[in-house]
């Protein structure tokens, strides 16, 4: 497949310390001497098979001789440059996909990022598609932070069958990987977790008292028995929820981003069956002090973090008393704003509906379980290296560069060279 001009080197120039470059989309890129010398890819420094560097480029790295020699191959689609003690190739395309400067404006997938309420149609798939649409069900998944996946087997084995197509799941401080949702028996709703009671579930994050949480969490209904009335789920777009928040309610917006507050989690028992040997295993006692919304380095909201049960208040003597009482008004908004139902996308978790969402931008909860229903419901989790991981591998095959460029790209690098070809 021909590359889009904007992949091919049309010519270039060389100083002591720079190589120029200008592309067949008429951009320019501009890199130092010394960002190319660390960046060296040939087999004298790094070894193509394991991708991994040899100890000799420590050395290499920190020689600072001067450029000497620039050519660029007759087809455009890579660069020569010496030095007086070695000479090495660099693919353009790559060399393109490093510069996140003024030259990256121009190959930048658009971000296809949806921010939805509860009239949003959310992307729905079937399991017999879970192989043959998996690049779009994960697009899906990013842009929405949300994915049904239908007639999924009901089983652990079902649900591996999908989560494995991302990546292992993440190991619990429970007993199993996959955990059972239902209604507990009373004396161990008590001790557990009185939310896996039958009444309304508030929205909330999961593994809030991780430091980061754990990125996707997913459901998938296995037993679903309603004689009387529905027992609906509902999830809540977070970055919607704080998008509107920052522009009607700015002050809470800014406390809930800036102040770090507490959450914590003390569990002496599981809902697992278990010898006291084995449960003490299980016992667990965390604390984290974060803001319970955290920004990206550009602004953007990064994870919402909100666990009304995990509230363990403030490194006090460092805030006065005007800034926690502000705080906790903004806590008690963002409350309000998760429960309004305008926000709230429904879901009935029938045998084989299975969501998978991104637990850093949705909240979840659930309406009342009428005591006639029987229903139970798995779990599991995701991390975000496996998540990210995998969204990197994909894009790295799409572009159909060798492995020693995907090595060490930025995640947007490895979209805009998915995008490469024609
Ligand atoms: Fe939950």
């Amino acid at each position: 497949m021909p590359l889009k001009p904007a992949f091919v080197a049309k010519s270039i120039s060389f100083g002591h310390n720079f190589l120029r470059v200008l592309w067949g989309d008429g951009a320019r890129s501009l890199y130092p001497a010394s960002w190319l010398r660390v960046s060296v890819r040939d087999s004298a420094y790094f070894e193509p098979n394991s991708l991994l560097y040899r100890p000799e480029h420590i050395e290499f790295a920190a020689k600072q001789l001067p450029l000497v020699d620039a050519k660029l191959r007759d087809d455009g689609g890579a660069v020569q440059l010496s030095w007086n003690d070695h000479a090495t190739e660099y693919d353009a395309s790559w060399l393109r996909a490093q510069d996140g400067g003024e030259a990256s404006v121009a190959v930048k997938p658009p971000s296809e990022r949806v921010l939805w309420d509860g009239s949003a149609r959310i992307p729905t798939f079937n399991y017999a598609e879970r192989e043959t649409r998996k690049l779009e069900w994960m697009t899906a998944l990013k842009n929405y932070g949300l994915v049904y996946i239908e007639d999924t087997p009901t089983t652990r084995e079902g649900l591996l069958d999908v989560l494995h197509l991302i990546g292992v799941v993440k190991q619990r401080y429970h007993p199993d990987d996959v955990y059972v949702v239902e209604s507990l028996r009373k004396e161990i709703r008590a001790k557990v977790d009185f939310s896996y009671g039958g009444d309304y579930l508030n929205p909330h994050t999961d593994t809030s008292t991780y430091l980061p949480p754990t990125r996707l969490d997913c459901f998938l209904g296995q037993i679903y028995d309603a004689p009387v009335r529905d027992t609906t789920n509902f999830f809540v777009d977070g970055y919607r929820v704080m998008a509107d928040m920052r522009r009607e309610h700015p002050g809470a917006f800014d406390v809930l981003t800036s102040v770090p507050a507490r959450g914590g989690r003390r569990r002496l028992t599981v809902e697992e069956d278990c010898t006291p040997e084995e449960l003490k295993r299980y016992h667990w006692d965390t604390l984290i002090e974060s803001p319970y919304v955290v920004l990206n380095d550009d602004g953007s909201v990064k994870w919402v973090q909100f666990a009304w049960t995990k509230r363990a208040g403030f490194s006090f003597w460092k805030y006065d008393d005007e800034t926690l009482a502000r705080h906790n008004v903004a806590y008690e908004l963002l409350h309000r704003m998760m429960r309004d139902e305008r926000y709230h996308a429904r879901v009935v978790f029938r045998p084989g509906v299975l969501a998978i969402f991104d637990n850093w931008r949705l909240t979840h909860g659930r309406h009342g379980v009428h005591p006639t229903t029987r229903r139970r419901m798995l779990g599991a989790f995701m991390s975000e290296d496996i998540w990210r991981s995998r969204w990197r591998l994909i894009h790295a095959e799409q572009s159909g560069l060798e492995g020693k460029w995907l090595y060490g790209c930025t995640d947007e690098a490895l979209e805009i060279l998915a995008g490469r070809n024609e």
